[in-house]
């Protein structure tokens, strides 16, 4: 292409332009170019994953002759140095150098001079992201899992502690039947159950190797990818290099099993601040786990439990931005696919945060039993009870034990009185053939200890599910 002569004379493509591509570059990047392109600041976090692929790519290169031994030793040298320096927080990462891979690459140039060239053989950024993050991603669903069983431990001890402690068991935030505390802590050791095995579905989904895939389109480099993946732990290499490069899934399954989590967490963190209010006051939490108000001195704030529930919208956030991103994309690589690190470092950093408060929280709270059995005795609830003795005593159908129960409730409630203190005379004014043995069922203790069918609210019931949770999940 011509240019005006009187054109000032660009830089040598050496000084301005960028050293990864500058072959055909004359100028460097505007600011704002750099600007938005730069990723180092958010991919710096994988550092780690990053000298560990390069290292793997640099061994099977070695491996197959693409490279010479010398030449791999130097490379693995430089890399494990430049690692030390970013794990002691020595390296001064160059924002010039746009991301991650590029601060590694020109760094082990400054260290090892030539052979620094030769990784990149048979390669791509593409690649090379895509295995970071894959790598990355699993390392936070170990974690993840970690947390979450510790949480599940945590849940199953005061469940045991408190598996005979008689609370209103709610359905439409009205007190419904009476249930135990150990009952409805241990219903959340079954939702994290499932949030682990979803959490482990993805790892497993996610444990294929992209690297070695190239650009998109793989290499003319006879490499060994089997050889690549499992030094790095992976199950098998990507069976498609352009999939290879443009998969983002394993990043949306393990966002969406986050956010699915994160509801659960928010639920509990939920209850933990309806019952630690004055209202309900069935909990309280330490002041390890309360805060003050700087003007209403009787105050004491549930903030990790409101802040675990409003993280909630952090991580369902994070899933859906990521899918945005993704949603319209032609294969394969575009750089919109930078966005894909922060909500999932985001994401995932609030998680932990979320599991671990959990868990303290769990582990601080007091139970106020006498205040949750008076509230369940309250508000009738052991009508059920009643009915149920009707039909089972005098074999009258449900529907119809129903409807006598009802009025007898409705006595009750003109009398002021609980289903048990109601006098045998008034029921009977409704339904003669009722005995004075109907009172056994009547207590909040007696409804809970006869709930027994499997996965019910009977303690004994319960310190059986206990068991099992332990075998299935603590092991
Ligand atoms: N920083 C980039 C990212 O995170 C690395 C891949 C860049 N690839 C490219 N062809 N520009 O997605």
């Amino acid at each position: 292409m011509s240019r005006p002569t009187n054109a000032p004379t660009p830089a040598p493509a050496s000084d301005s332009a960028n050293p990864m591509w500058g072959g055909r570059f004359e100028a460097a990047a505007a600011d704002i170019l750099q600007a938005i392109n730069a990723s180092i600041d958010v991919d710096k976090r994988l550092y780690d994953e990053d000298i560990a692929g390069s290292k793997a790519h640099a061994a099977m290169l070695v491996a197959t002759g693409i490279i010479s031994a010398d030449d791999g030793a130097a490379i693995e040298r430089g890399l494990e140095q430049v690692r030390q320096e970013m794990a002691n927080g020595r390296f001064a990462f160059d924002v010039g150098l746009e991301d991650i891979h590029m601060n590694v690459e020109a760094r082990l140039a400054a260290l090892i001079g030539a052979p620094a060239g030769r990784l990149h053989t048979a390669r791509s950024r593409n690649d090379q992201v895509a295995t970071d993050f894959r790598l990355w991603v699993r390392r936070a669903l170990e974690r993840t899992d970690l947390e979450l069983k510790a949480l599940q431990a945590a849940l199953i001890e005061r469940a045991e502690e408190h598996a005979a402690t008689v609370m209103p068991g709610f359905t439409h935030l009205q007190s419904a039947q009476p249930v135990t505390f150990g009952h409805h802590l241990m219903a959340y050791v079954e939702m994290i159950g499932r949030d682990r095995g979803r959490f482990s579905d993805c790892a497993t989904r996610l444990n294929e190797c992209p690297l070695g895939a190239g650009a998109l389109a793989g290499t003319s480099f006879p490499l060994d990818r089997v050889m690549t993946a499992r030094t790095l732990g992976f199950r098998e290499p990507t069976a498609n290099s352009l999939d290879s490069v443009s998969a983002r899934d394993f990043a949306l399954e393990a966002l969406s099993a986050a956010a699915i989590c994160g509801t659960h967490l928010s639920r509990l963190a939920e209850e933990i601040v309806l019952w630690s209010s004055a209202q309900f006051g069935f909990i309280r939490l330490s002041d390890r786990f309360t805060t003050g108000s700087s003007m209403m001195p009787q105050k004491r704030n549930p903030d990790a439990a409101e802040l675990v529930r409003g993280k909630t919208g952090r991580l369902l956030g994070a899933f859906i931005a990521l899918t945005t991103t993704m949603k319209g994309l032609a294969l394969t690589y575009s750089k919109d696919m930078q966005e894909d690190k922060p909500p999932v470092f985001d994401a995932f950093d609030s998680l932990s945060l979320c599991v671990r408060a959990s868990e303290g929280m769990v582990r601080d709270l007091t139970v106020n039993a006498e205040a949750m059995a008076r509230a369940a005795g309250a508000g009738h609830a052991t009508a059920t009870d009643l009915a149920d003795w009707l039909v089972r005593t005098l074999g009258v159908p449900f529907r119809e034990a129903h409807h006598t129960t009802g009025k007898i409730v409705r006595v009750a409630e003109t009398s002021g009185v609980t289903l048990d203190k109601l006098p045998l005379s008034e029921m009977r004014a409704i339904e003669p053939r009722i005995t004075e043995a109907v009172y056994q069922v009547l207590t909040p203790e007696r409804s809970v200890a006869s709930r027994t069918s499997f996965g019910g609210t009977a303690p004994s019931e319960v310190r059986r599910q206990i068991a099992r949770a332990k075998e299935r999940f603590l092991r």
